[in-house]
């Protein structure tokens, strides 16, 4: 059997999978490709840490020698960060390796200099890992859909935030427990806060737009919100109204403007998204001429990523077989025929909302407030005020159709009134793109 040498940047929870998977699925493996998988060098921060099944002999703490070890042929770099995870993939292209790849990160911030280079290289850098686990959105998009025109991407592209809320809205657990429950079972990222502030579903919404509108995208493009400023009181809410909350990404091709955010929406509980649960993703893309197609499986944690950096594995050795590493560019699309989009301001958005004010409960405030929204031109769909506590209320107010930068103005105005007590929550209604 022929054999590929593999370096791995980094051995952490997706390292060791990858390393088990492939020694595990050996077989299954090269029935598909004709190849075995041989690990070569493994770098790691800590040599003395106790990794099971992993030959001490293979880790050294300088991943500049695993990358230009004679014997490697494809990097995989699990390390994470920015940096050296910058200076080890440009130099593995250089050498004219082939380089996969988790990092979204990396690639939301330097993924144009890296797919040019990869580009001139005539190597391949596979991705597929770095959005949605285990679901190969990253193909889908790039080669699957060739013939129409993607109109909008949207879904929920972070495990660890999606298992929080479902956590909250299902089983009335508090944000801290949840969060502690992702990160034992290795769904979070080294910083949770990327997750639980939209930044990780950031970095892969610029990688899926980047793929499916041709436009080099950046991070500071994405409108970002977490989740952290949710309250157990909005997830009841929610359900009062028949919603569920969800950390949603969306990027759509807006009439020619690029309309890319992450943030806490309210979603119909019997709209497919609203059932994806737990550290599930789910990726709907909408096609000119395929129509919708939705994506769904395990979003993170160390085998089902492994799963997605081995299928890269396959995919070059595939390509290796025929020498056609080039065949399809970085991004799907011809390097000249990318262009950038000129972006949507958020503040020109329409939508409904769902506005939770903190008020004095005295006659008179609703209506003061009505009055405002209405100055606005904001249009009042329902209304709920209930749990006073020491004379302040919560009182909760889904609109029609308006136009956010109306919403805001009309929030200001009323935040500023001696009757508020509290900054007001505004969740994003999303009825389907
Ligand atoms: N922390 C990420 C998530 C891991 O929770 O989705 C996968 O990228």
């Amino acid at each position: 059997m022929k054999k590929i040498g593999v370096g791995l940047l980094g051995c952490g929870v997706v390292g060791e999978a990858v390393y088990r998977g492939l020694a595990e699925n050996a077989k299954a493996i090269s029935a598909r490709c004709g190849f075995q998988f041989d690990v070569k060098k493994i770098a790691v921060n800590n040599i003395s840490k106790k990794r099971v099944g992993v030959s001490g002999g293979l880790l050294t703490k300088k991943y500049m020698e695993v990358v230009q070890a004679p014997g490697v042929d494809i990097v995989v770099e699990l390390m994470g960060g920015e940096e050296d995870a910058f200076t080890a993939v440009t130099t593995a292209l250089k050498l004219k390796k082939h380089v996969v790849t988790a990092n979204k990160l990396l690639l939301a911030k330097r993924g144009e200099e890296i797919f040019d280079l990869a580009q001139k290289a005539g190597v391949k850098i596979g991705f597929e890992a770095s959005v949605a686990g285990a679901v190969p959105v990253i193909r889908t998009i790039k080669e699957a859909i060739a013939s129409g025109k993607i109109k909008s991407v949207f879904g929920i592209i972070n495990g660890t935030s999606n298992f929080i809320l479902s956590s909250m809205m299902e089983r009335q657990t508090t944000f801290a427990d949840a969060l502690e429950e992702a990160q034992n079972l290795g769904y979070a990222e080294a910083d949770p806060t990327f997750d639980v502030a939209g930044i990780d579903a950031a970095h892969k919404l610029t990688i899926l737009a980047n793929l499916a509108f041709g436009t080099p995208v950046k991070l500071k493009d994405v409108h970002i919100e977490g989740i952290g400023l949710l309250t157990p009181d909005d997830f009841i809410f929610a359900r009062q109204f028949g919603r569920v909350i969800k950390l949603l990404a969306t990027a759509k091709n807006d009439d020619g403007k690029l309309d890319i955010r992450v943030h806490p929406a309210m979603v119909p509980a019997n709209m497919p998204i609203a059932r994806i649960d737990g550290v599930t993703n789910a990726v709907e893309v909408d096609v000119s001429d395929a129509g919708r197609l939705m994506l769904i499986g395990p979003g993170a944690g160390g085998d089902a990523t492994a799963s997605a950096v081995i299928a890269d594995l396959v995919d070059i050795a595939r390509d290796m077989a025929h020498c056609s590493s080039a065949r399809v560019s970085p991004t799907g699309f011809l390097p000249h025929s990318r262009k950038r989009l000129p972006l949507k301001n958020i503040d020109s958005i329409k939508g409904g909302y769902y506005l939770r004010f903190t008020v004095d409960d005295k006659p008179g405030v609703l209506a003061k407030m009505a009055g405002i929204l209405g100055d606005n031109g904001i249009s009042i769909d329902s209304v709920i005020q209930k749990g006073r506590t020491g004379g302040i209320v919560p009182l909760v107010i889904l609109t029609h159709e308006a136009v956010e930068k109306s919403v805001k103005k009309a929030i200001n105005k009323i935040d500023r009134l001696s009757t508020s007590q509290a900054r007001t929550m505004l969740i994003r209604l999303e009825d389907g793109l």
